[in-house]
């Protein structure tokens, strides 16, 4: 059984160790220079967890996306080597657009591997007039409107965003609810 939670400040060991495996490297991305002196979007970070084991995580950012305006930047999602292919990360990522998409957030952004991201819904095309600050490969920037039109004819650099008014993280835990999910098979 998969449980995701909104994350909370004791889940911060277990997070880096979980992306220091998962994602090498990622403090050199482009994006980092988004999330960098930045907080999580407010309840919107959140932890797969297998019983005591962390398994997963996904973060969303507030950024200005160009002429468009507020949206969310994605990532990074990692799940643990051992754990990947179980449908983890899908879990995570429906559970947090869907969550974003509840709180009225209008578009997402991303940078990543396109055929996986295309899953859900992403497409290069929604990002083509928009710029992020540092390299990036156009076919891994992508973007979802969760509300119609919210990325159409979007242009111009995309910058970070306001820090959430919280501390980004739920102390409390699972303020907006816990989903449980059956994985598609044992771990
Ligand atoms: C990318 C990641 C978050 C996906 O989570 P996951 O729990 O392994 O993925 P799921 O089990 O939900 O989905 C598995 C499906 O996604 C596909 N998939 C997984 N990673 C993929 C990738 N990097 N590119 C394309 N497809 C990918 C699998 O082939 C599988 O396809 P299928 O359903 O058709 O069999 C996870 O594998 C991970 O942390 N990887 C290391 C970091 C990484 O490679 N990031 C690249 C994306 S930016």
């Amino acid at each position: 059984m998969i449980v995701i939670r909104n994350e909370t400040a004791l889940d911060f060991p277990a997070r880096e160790t979980l992306l220091d495996r998962a994602l090498p490297g990622r403090h050199l991305k482009t994006c980092e220079k988004l999330r960098r002196g930045q907080r999580p979007a407010d309840g919107l970070a959140f932890s797969a967890w297998q019983g005591a084991r962390l398994v997963g995580t996904v973060r969303l950012w507030h950024v200005e996306a160009g002429s468009a305006g507020d949206a969310l930047l994605l990532g990074p999602i990692g799940v643990l080597p051992e754990c990947q292919g179980l449908g983890i990360g899908t879990l995570l990522m429906d559970h947090a657009l869907a969550e974003a998409s509840a709180m009225g957030h209008r578009a997402v952004i991303l940078v990543g591997d396109a055929p996986y991201y295309e899953r859900f819904g992403f497409s290069s095309a929604l990002t083509a007039g928009l710029n992020l600050p540092g390299p990036v490969e156009r076919e891994r920037f992508q973007g979802l409107e969760l509300v119609a039109g919210a990325l159409a004819g979007a242009t111009g650099m995309v910058k970070a965003g306001r820090i959430a008014a919280g501390n980004g993280v739920d102390a409390g835990g699972d303020r907006r609810g816990t989903a449980l999910i059956e994985l598609r098979q044992a771990a």
